[in-house]
């Protein structure tokens, strides 16, 4: 029999909205529930499995197909598949879904003003000044999901209020066990 505790958990979100950093942070938290996890991180799968790809809708949706057809095979053998790519367009990302036994999507919401400020990469800057042409949000289109699954915000929340609520929605319905009690000191 297969193991079916596998399940796809997509972030969508603009880039540096947190997508990355909440999916590190949710490793050792599902392995600590007796998980297996992988991570499928955009800035890693275009070095790797998508190198080459450039950033037009045609080439973004190849980057995604490719992402959802690697994360769909994990998952159908127990792992919990955490993807985190911009993923932009929202008739892919339904695509995916439908190929997926089991798909949960977390949207990383975040302003544009807000990542405008923080600009981890720098590349916002160079964007605005039309140095990157086609950049998400900026010049190039950003079709937030009307229903996910699951919903953050990271100009609003931390990124620890963001986790509860994912490893919430994860429990509640049944994806992932309770974490067991701390041990007593
Ligand atoms: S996706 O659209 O195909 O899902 P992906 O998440 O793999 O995108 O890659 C996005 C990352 O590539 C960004 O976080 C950023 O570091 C970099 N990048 C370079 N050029 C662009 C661009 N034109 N638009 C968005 N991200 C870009």
């Amino acid at each position: 029999m297969s193991n079916n505790n596998g399940f796809v958990l997509w972030f969508t979100g603009l880039s540096g909205s947190g997508k990355s950093t909440l999916s590190r942070m949710l490793e050792p938290e599902l392995r600590k529930r007796g998980c297996k996890v992988e991570i499928l991180d955009g800035d890693e799968v275009r070095e790797n499995l998508s190198k080459g790809l450039g950033f037009s809708k045609e080439d973004r949706d190849t980057n995604i197909r490719r992402i959802g057809y690697v994360a769909k095979l994990l998952a159908r053998n127990g792992v919990v598949a955490m993807t985190a790519a911009i993923s932009p367009y929202a008739e892919v990302r339904n695509q995916v879904r439908a190929m997926c036994n089991k798909f949960v999507e977390v949207y990383v919401e975040c302003s544009i003003e807000e990542l405008t400020r923080r600009d981890v990469k720098g590349l916002y800057a160079k964007a605005l000044a039309g140095e990157i042409k086609n950049f998400t949000g900026i010049s190039d289109p950003y079709e937030a999901p009307e229903n996910p699954e699951i919903k953050v915000n990271s100009e609003t929340q931390s990124p620890e209020e963001s986790l509860a609520v994912i490893l919430d929605y994860l429990e509640s319905n049944g994806l992932i066990p309770a974490a067991a009690p701390a041990a007593q000191a």
